[in-house]
């Protein structure tokens, strides 16, 4: 059975079959899967193995190959989900493990850089992709037009929505003396795409980002017949696939990513040392991407969970304490069941939010320099680092955030929708106070940036967090 992309008209039309064929086809996949891990298990498969780039090479081989000059709210409405929402079991990570105490393993050394020079010198020595300046550059941005991703969604999707500049679409992030890093074509995505399977797992946030990716590749392929893209009605878990080039991106909703329970008397538990059962569904994937963050930091009516839970005891601590055991637990679930010589590990740093001191609204055009939105907690994030940095798995940390920080013009602002899903009448734009979503962005744009340095980094070997800034 096809779930083939259509225009969204039809998309909705057709949607409630298409749901019920998803959730069985995914019900089947899940017990599959689950079936095939029990049996790993039985078997002893324990997948500790040296830790090898040979996979990786391909990707830069593949560069070479295709060198052709490079043409030119708050994260979720933090709303409780529907009970049922989390499954059942659970991935237990909470037991203190000596076997998992040892030193980081050395990280292979960075590549060279092989890219065409930018102008902006290109020796990689001095090479952080992180930083650097954002250009306009109307010829080759967007990579791709709003009206061409069928399944773009409305909360993002700004020019649908009546956002009437489009300036914000067409900035390039140009990293300091890397050469001509940053420019990539739909085509080398979708290329570095083939035979892979990427999976995104995190909160709304990390749904913008494969939301991008799927665009970007969407919009590269040649005979979009050959594509599928499913899509649950919770917005938990997508998929797109571009079948021509065997290429997937995932995502998985998990905004904590240790397991959110919510139970028969419908109070909510965030299970600190365990993991959601569905993050095993995600083994085997060629490329992971992680994000946690900003739900922790919501306090009152916005917070997710009624207690926390810890060896399934009610437990009471700071909120940093709390983040911390649970980025050990996510951090060692890694160690244990990822397979670096299959499978990239990466982080993607916080999104920035621009509200109270630099607010989104109005705004056309990025930010220089100079200080920007504080926000998200620093203690959290050196909690982040710190985690990454001590594990066994070469984790990639893509961070994003000073270059997001820029871009206070790349938000929905007013141009998106309610939570109820309907389109902010002109009354409620007058009100961006209530209305205006400073925390997500719109597509085309940043988001698409994330990506390309996502594919960029794919291109090289794998690196732990120190290595990098
Ligand atoms: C298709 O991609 C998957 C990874 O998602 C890979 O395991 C498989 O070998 C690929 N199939 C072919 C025919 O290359
Ligand atoms: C809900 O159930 C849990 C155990 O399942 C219990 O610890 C908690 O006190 C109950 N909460 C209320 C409000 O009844
Ligand atoms: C936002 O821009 C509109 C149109 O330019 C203007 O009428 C309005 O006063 C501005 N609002 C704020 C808060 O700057
Ligand atoms: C991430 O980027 C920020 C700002 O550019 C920098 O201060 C921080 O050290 C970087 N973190 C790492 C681990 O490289």
């Amino acid at each position: 059975m096809d779930h083939s992309v259509k225009p969204a008209a039809a998309l909705s039309a057709s949607s409630s079959r298409r749901w019920a064929l998803a959730t069985s086809l995914c019900t089947l996949a899940c017990l599959f899967l689950l079936s095939a891990s029990l049996l790993l298990v039985a078997a002893g498969y324990r997948p500790f193995q040296p830790r090898a780039v040979a996979a990786w090479d391909r990707f830069s081989r593949l560069q070479k190959a295709a060198s052709a000059p490079p043409a030119r709210g708050s994260p979720d409405a933090a709303v409780a989900p529907a009970p049922g929402a989390s499954s059942p079991g659970g991935l237990d990570w909470g037991q203190e493990d000596k076997e998992d105490a040892g030193p980081p393993a050395p990280a292979p050394a960075p590549a060279e850089e092989e890219g065409e020079d930018d102008g902006a010198g290109g020796d990689d020595s001095e090479c952080d992709v992180f930083e650097g300046e954002w250009v306009e550059e109307p010829v080759g941005y967007p990579l791709y037009d709003a009206a061409e991703c069928p399944f773009l969604s409305d909360q993002v999707a700004c020019r649908r929505n009546g956002r009437p500049d489009s300036g914000y679409e067409q900035w390039r992030w140009r990293p300091r003396g890397c050469g001509g890093r940053t420019r990539l074509r739909g085509a080398e995505a979708l290329e570095l795409c083939r035979d892979k399977r990427l999976v995104f797992v995190g909160d709304s946030l990390n749904r913008n980002m494969w939301e991008s990716l799927a665009c970007i590749l969407y919009a590269a392929v040649p005979d979009r017949s050959r594509t599928r893209i499913v899509d649950d009605a919770g917005s938990e878990y997508r998929i797109f696939r571009a079948m021509d080039y065997n290429c997937s991106v995932e995502f998985f909703w998990s905004p904590f990513l240790v397991k959110l329970e919510t139970k028969i008397n419908r109070t909510r538990a965030l299970k600190l040392d365990q993991l959601p059962a569905m993050l095993q569904r995600t083994l085997g994937a060629d490329v992971l991407v992680f994000n946690t963050g900003h739900w922790w930091t919501h306090t009152g009516k916005l917070r997710a969970w009624d207690h926390l839970e810890r060896n399934g005891k009610m437990v009471e601590m700071e909120g940093e304490e709390a983040f911390n055991i649970a980025l050990r637990a996510w951090a060692k679930w890694v160690d244990h069941s990822i397979d670096p010589s299959r499978t990239r590990v990466f982080f993607r740093s916080v999104s920035p939010e621009h509200k109270s001191v630099n607010w989104c609204y109005n705004q056309t055009f990025p930010i220089s320099a100079g200080t920007v939105a504080p926000g998200f907690p620093k203690s959290l994030v050196t909690i982040v680092e710190r985690n990454i940095k001590s594990m066994r798995t070469p984790v990639t940390y893509l961070n994003i955030t000073h270059l997001s920080e820029l871009r206070i013009d790349a938000h929905p602002s007013v141009y998106t929708i309610t939570r109820e899903g309907k389109p902010l009448t002109t009354e409620q734009q007058r009100q961006p106070l209530t209305y205006a979503d400073c925390s997500h962005w719109c597509l085309p744009g940043l988001p698409d940036t994330w990506n390309v340095l996502l594919l960029d980094s794919l291109m090289r070997p794998p690196s732990n967090v120190h290595l990098l800034g």
